[in-house]
């Protein structure tokens, strides 16, 4: 087997922005064959089909007629978190490898139903979180893990997007879904990156969750205003007394030195880390003002073809799925990439405290929600039942 015959199930604005050039210009396109898409949206499925030649009878406004109707070897699950279950489940039961994009999904029922369902099947399930690949993170996480900084104290980070990506108004919409920003907080479509790297880095186990969220720019916005959030903090403590704070947002003016306004500092006994995610090195000054350019997420080359962590953590992923196939992959190594830790679920577990401590938090006047504090072990144990064993 030379390539993947791959299935795109959801074809929004992460297939848009990022992994249109993983399969078709990337150093990775030779592991892979775009064999089908589909999408309830006849506009978001021509705007990826079109371009491609993906043939009519190809494109599919249902993936469950889609999986019946090609012949496929993996599938890729681009739709909203709160839909990547579903698709998952099924494709793994059907003999398909799935690839998700972060987070592995918004519950940790989902999380566990996805997890249960690659064990059972004999499948893989891989997760892209590509800040695993930035090779900032990878070198503070080998260093953190060798000793060089001590024992983990405290860190913030900060991750928040220019207003564009989340105003109603801004034209062409940045998300293909409507009502994303309102059905999908910054904490699930940010703080999980950041969260993820986190854990990548000091492979502890957090212990309690607390959030808090302002919803005010976005309602005032005009013509059209969102009841969507501006920003959260979550605050997170760990099995050490180590805390963090992860800030995310997309409020932040359309003025700002980057779409993505990001950094973060970590504290602990022996040592401090700076990771200046946003300020890589190439700053361009042009018509459109000052701007930071991140040629190590995602790098236009000048022979066409796309490279960068964006592109390397989800290629390398699907070289996995395609030994795999091949039957050149270790048993320990299939067993590590369906480790709980390696698929996110941690991950997912802060995510799914982080809205419940929000929705049974205090709503204050001028819209700030102060939230509750949620004790981890009790939420994946009053999520799983007997199922949470396998993972505390
Ligand atoms: N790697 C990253 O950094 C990154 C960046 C952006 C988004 N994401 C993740 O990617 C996923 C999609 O986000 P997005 O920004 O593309 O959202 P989006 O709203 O722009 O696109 C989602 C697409 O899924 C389609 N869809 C909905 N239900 C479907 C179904 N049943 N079958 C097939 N398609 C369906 C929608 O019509 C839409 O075109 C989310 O999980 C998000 O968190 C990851």
């Amino acid at each position: 087997m030379d390539r993947l015959r791959l299935g795109i199930i959801g074809t929004g604005s992460v297939v848009r922005e990022i992994y249109r050039h993983l399969y078709f210009h990337s150093d990775y396109s030779r592991l892979l064959s775009v064999e089908a898409a589909a999408d309830p949206s006849a506009a978001a499925l021509s705007a990826f089909c079109d371009p491609y030649g993906i043939p009519l009878d190809r494109r599919y406004s249902s993936y469950v007629e889609m999986m019946s109707g090609t012949e496929l070897d993996a599938v890729q699950v681009n739709t909203p978190d709160s839909l990547h279950e579903e698709p998952t489940v099924r494709a793994l039961r059907s003999g398909l490898d799935v690839l998700v994009p972060k987070p592995l999904a918004d519950t940790i029922g989902a999380a566990h139903a996805m997890i249960d369902a690659a064990r059972t099947s004999g499948r893989l399930l891989v997760v892209d979180f590509h800040k695993r690949d930035d090779p900032r993170i990878r070198e503070a996480a080998a260093r953190y893990r060798r000793g060089d900084y001590g024992e983990y104290q405290c860190s913030v980070w900060y991750m928040l997007d220019k207003l564009m990506v989340a105003d109603p108004n801004h034209e062409p919409r940045f998300f293909a879904s409507p009502d994303f920003v309102e059905k999908n907080s910054p904490i699930s479509f940010l703080t999980v990156h950041m969260a993820d790297a986190l854990l990548s880095i000091i492979g502890l186990r957090p212990v309690t969750v607390r959030a808090s969220s302002w919803n005010q720019k976005l309602a005032s916005l005009r013509p059209i205003s969102s009841k969507g959030c501006d920003m959260c903090d979550t605050e997170v403590t760990f099995e050490n007394g180590g805390i963090a704070h992860i800030l995310t947002g997309w409020h932040l003016p359309n003025s700002a030195h980057a779409t993505t306004v990001q950094s973060a500092r970590l504290i602990c006994t022996n040592g401090m880390v700076d990771l200046g995610l946003d300020t890589p090195g190439f700053r361009e000054l042009a018509a459109e003002g000052i701007q930071e350019r991140n040629p190590l997420f995602r790098n236009f080359e000048p022979d066409g073809s796309v490279s960068g962590y964006g592109i390397s953590r989800p290629g390398r992923l699907y070289g996995k799925l395609l030994r795999a196939r091949r039957g050149e992959m270790p048993a320990q190594e299939r067993d590590q990439l369906l480790d709980p830790v390696e698929l996110g679920f941690w991950t997912t577990v802060i995510l799914q405290a982080a809205e419940k401590s929000l929705a049974s938090g205090d709503c204050l006047p001028g819209g700030a929600t102060r939230g509750a504090q949620v004790d981890v072990e009790a939420l994946v144990r009053e999520e799983l039942g007997g199922d949470a064993a396998a993972y505390l």
